[in-house]
């Protein structure tokens, strides 16, 4: 029985998804505590490529439960067509299957549009959000004007309260020019997704709560990165929930000593999609080499991912922000073929060795990496079947990653497909 926090260690999209759908092969439960359908994980199972918004990875594995926390934001339209589409492949997406928190928070639909005329406004000043309403679905929930899944199912006491609360979105998106937003069409709509949801809503606490007393195994799925944590990233390039694994407790409602361990994912190199800072940024034909080869596009939008070297310094910090155990290394097969591959280990600005990453962006965008050289390896990894048949040149990398690291490495994938990949160590176990 444990239950086990995955985390992305980097700007997002490490692979997630696919090192989920493998661990789930041992999980009881897994379960989304944060963000919303900016999330774009991508699973490939018998050749077949499933990108997940909403549902946990865990859907296509018939053991096991999939939950969705307190602390997600929820697209009802988005989850409902997920869940359909789910559906129509023939899998179980049924109340039992998965359970959705009374507490989570609704996306609605002038979240989309002030998310996206901010972002048309902004000009310069661009965040390059998903545009999925995510951060203004936030900002509602702090300032408490924001509606959970639970009041959808309640048609008088949601109509009173959306008609307050439009009055003031549709006064906001006149002030930024988009349009303002009917108040029939969205109660109708809204009041129809809370019937369909209606017997998804659970106590998602109690109900881990009691799956943990029962000895059962818990997977909580990150989405995001570390350095999009709305406290500890590259703030305001970030998005609006927190990504460590610590908002996992408040996301679904336990304490922190239900959490057993923490793995944290690193993608062989580094990608970053949206606006901010990113040191080890390659704008030349290497960083095209990595886009190209590991198919780096967005899962959401479909916008190129902006590729660089391993930034070290990121990943270290991600190790204490979390308190991460191990780590699954990702996308290693895609630096096959490289003469030489560069890892970052320092920042430095005018000389100087920095100690921490600079709070202020346009710091942490003028720092010089400091890198260290490897050899590369030419071989291919799909079919390599333990850490011993890897090339030196891999061997030497992650050898280096781990101790620069001070955590092992559990896992290592090698491809997107399901069976791409090395167990050291089962965290389950651990
Ligand atoms: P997530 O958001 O962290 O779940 O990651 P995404 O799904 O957005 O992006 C990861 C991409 O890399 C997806 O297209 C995966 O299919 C793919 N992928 C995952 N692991 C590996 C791997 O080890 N090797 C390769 N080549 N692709 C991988
Ligand atoms: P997964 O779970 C990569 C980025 C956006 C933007 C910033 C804020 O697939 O790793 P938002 O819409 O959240 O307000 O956008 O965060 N972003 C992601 N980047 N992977 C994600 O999720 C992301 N979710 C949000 O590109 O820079
Ligand atoms: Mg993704």
């Amino acid at each position: 029985m444990s239950a086990v926090v995955v985390v992305g260690t980097q700007w997002g999209d490490e692979g997630k998804g696919k090192v989920v759908d493998v661990l789930t092969e041992k999980a009881d439960y897994v379960v989304r505590f944060q963000g919303g359908n900016n999330a774009g994980h991508t699973l490939v199972i018998n050749k077949k490529k499933h990108i997940l918004h909403l549902v946990p990875s865990g859907v296509f594995r018939e053991h096991t439960t999939c939950v969705i926390g307190n602390g997600v934001v929820v697209d009802p339209e988005v989850l409902i067509g997920e869940i359909e589409e789910l559906k129509k492949e023939g899998i179980k997406v049924g109340p039992d299957k998965l359970l959705i928190s009374e507490k989570a928070h609704t996306i609605m639909p002038y979240h989309k549009a002030l998310d996206m005329a901010r972002e048309n406004k902004a000009k310069g000043r661009k965040i390059g959000t998903t545009c999925r309403g995510i951060g203004p679905c936030y900002e509602d929930k702090v300032a408490r004007k924001g509606f959970r899944l639970v009041e959808l199912t309640y048609p008088d006491h949601f109509k009173e309260k959306l008609r307050v609360v439009l009055e003031e979105k549709n006064f906001i998106l006149k002030y930024l020019d988009a349009e303002p937003l009917n108040f029939d069409e969205i109660y109708e709509k809204y009041v129809e997704y809370g019937k369909y949801l209606k017997e998804y809503l659970t106590d998602v606490s109690l109900a881990l709560w009691n799956a943990k007393r029962q000895g059962k195994n818990i997977l909580f799925e990150g989405a995001q990165g570390t350095f999009l944590d709305i406290d500890h990233g590259t703030y305001p390039y970030v998005t609006s929930s927190n990504t460590v694994a610590g908002n996992a407790c408040c996301g679904v409602g336990l304490g922190p000593k239900e959490i057993d361990m923490v793995l944290g994912i690193v993608k062989a190199y580094t990608t970053r999609v949206g606006e901010g800072p990113f040191p080890t940024e390659l704008k030349d034909e290497m960083g095209e080499f990595l886009r190209e080869r590991g198919g780096e596009f967005g899962a959401t939008t479909g916008r190129p991912r902006r590729c660089g070297w391993l930034d070290l310094v990121l990943v270290k910090t991600a190790v204490r922000l979390s308190g991460i155990n191990a780590i699954a290394i990702t996308k290693l097969d895609v630096l096959s073929g490289l003469d030489s591959i560069k890892l970052c280990v320092g920042y430095e600005t005018n000389g100087k060795r920095l100690e921490s990453i600079p709070a202020a962006f346009w710091e942490l965008g003028n720092v010089t990496p400091v890198y260290e050289e490897f050899k590369g390896w030419k071989e291919d990894l799909s079919s390599v079947k333990s850490f011993e048949e890897l090339p030196q040149g891999a061997k030497d990398y992650l050898k280096f990653i781990e101790e620069y690291l001070g955590v092992p490495i559990y896992m290592i994938s090698t491809g997107p497909e399901r069976e791409n990949y090395l167990l050291l160590k089962e965290p389950f176990s651990a």
